[in-house]
């Protein structure tokens, strides 16, 4: 039964509550990442059968004198649908926990594991170039990360060995689902290249792989040094230590996987002539495969939205770039010289974008 109070303070207590929802929107991401730096769902996974919570408590490992905070971390996290509670057994009365859909891609041995991505975003490197975001739009600074770290994020990971490696075991991880996808469901994208040039390809996840399934294909991976300095190739894979804006090597396709989105518009368009002129001539076939957000094509769904914007300001307070929607695509392609494109809206949150000279 609603209470009788004023139409001014209910909607001040509505305003009052939406707004510690977004003060403390970051417990669900902070709640998340101690379960999983816990182990809990791979301890959940392996019990095989829904596990309660004394059993829960009996295998992680914590000081006991903490068991009853676990129900807690618990209940916030089948509330945010990464668990659920099951019945144990037909014939047993206790509840246990299990895991969800959405728990499955934290397990450590998933193919397609979001784990590292998860650890790599929420590392202190990372979050704490928020703090200066307010601070970023008074000053003349390129970056919240700069202001934070003193340097941009791929100068730090240069000379941060943790920062590179789980950078680029984050994008490696992502790198696996991306990859698998494009070759069982979008092969065509790679039909009739016998070269394709991986630009900022981290540590190889996704050449290696097409050079894998393509075995005519020549594939290289263009690289800071500092990501690729150990790497080996093989018959018809090869790194390249370089700087995009500098040269591309010559191919049939350039694929940009979350590069451009990296960059801001000025920077993108120095990129996209440097492809352009990598790529064989109009008609000859070449073409530029970017795998990115196209903004507004997610019609109807706030979570994917809203996602999408998370990402938009990921990419404003850690580098200069920004997510873009199909007329800031357009504009881009058209302004460095190519001549059509086509979006295909397969990735989820990302699409396929074919870019033609
Ligand atoms: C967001 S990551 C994407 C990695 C990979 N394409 C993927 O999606 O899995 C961007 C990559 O660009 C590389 N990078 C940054 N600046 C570069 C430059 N000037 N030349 C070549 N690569 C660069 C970084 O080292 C990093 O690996």
């Amino acid at each position: 039964m609603d209470l009788p109070i004023g139409a001014e303070y209910r909607e001040l207590l509505s305003s009052q509550a939406h707004i510690w929802n977004h003060i403390f929107n970051f417990i669900n991401s902070m709640s998340l990442k101690c379960a999983v730096q816990l182990g809990i769902p791979d301890i959940i996974h392996n019990h095989g059968k829904p596990m309660s919570l004394p059993e829960l408590v009996q295998a992680l490992p914590i000081n006991k004198a903490k068991a009853p905070c676990i129900y807690r971390l618990m209940r916030i996290l089948i509330h945010s649908g990464f668990f659920t509670k099951q019945r144990k057994l037909e014939n047993e009365q206790e509840d246990g926990y299990a895991l969800t859909p959405a728990s499955r891609p934290l397990l450590k041995g998933h193919p397609f594991s979001v784990t590292p991505l998860l650890l790599a975003m929420l590392d202190p490197i990372m979050t704490t170039p928020f703090n200066f975001l307010s601070e970023w739009f008074q000053n003349d600074h390129k970056t919240s990360f700069e202001m934070a770290h003193g340097r941009t994020l791929w100068d730090y990971a240069g000379h941060e060995p943790r920062l590179n490696t789980f950078f680029n075991d984050a994008m490696a991880s992502d790198a696996r689902l991306v990859t698998s996808m494009m070759i069982k469901e979008c092969a065509g994208v790679f039909e009739g290249l016998n070269s394709l040039v991986d630009v900022g390809g981290g540590t190889g996840t996704v050449a290696k792989a097409i050079a894998d399934a393509f075995p005519h294909m020549r594939c290289s991976v263009l690289e800071l040094p500092h990501v690729v300095a150990d790497l080996q190739g093989s018959d018809n894979l090869e790194f390249v230590a370089g700087d995009v804006f500098e040269a591309i090597p010559c191919a049939d396709a350039v694929l940009l996987k979350w590069i451009l989105h990296d960059w801001n518009d000025e920077e993108c368009l120095k990129i996209l002539k440097r492809c352009k002129e990598a790529i064989p001539c109009k008609g000859k076939g070449g073409k530029v495969i970017i795998i990115d957000m196209v903004l507004d094509n997610q019609k109807g769904d706030a979570e994917s939205i809203e996602t999408q914007l998370f990402f938009d300001i990921l990419m404003m307070a850690i580098v200069t770039g920004k997510e873009r929607n199909e007329k800031e695509w357009e504009k881009l392609f058209l302004d460095a010289g190519f001549s059509d494109y086509k979006i295909t809206p397969i990735m989820g949150l990302r699409s396929i974008i074919e870019v033609y000279p």
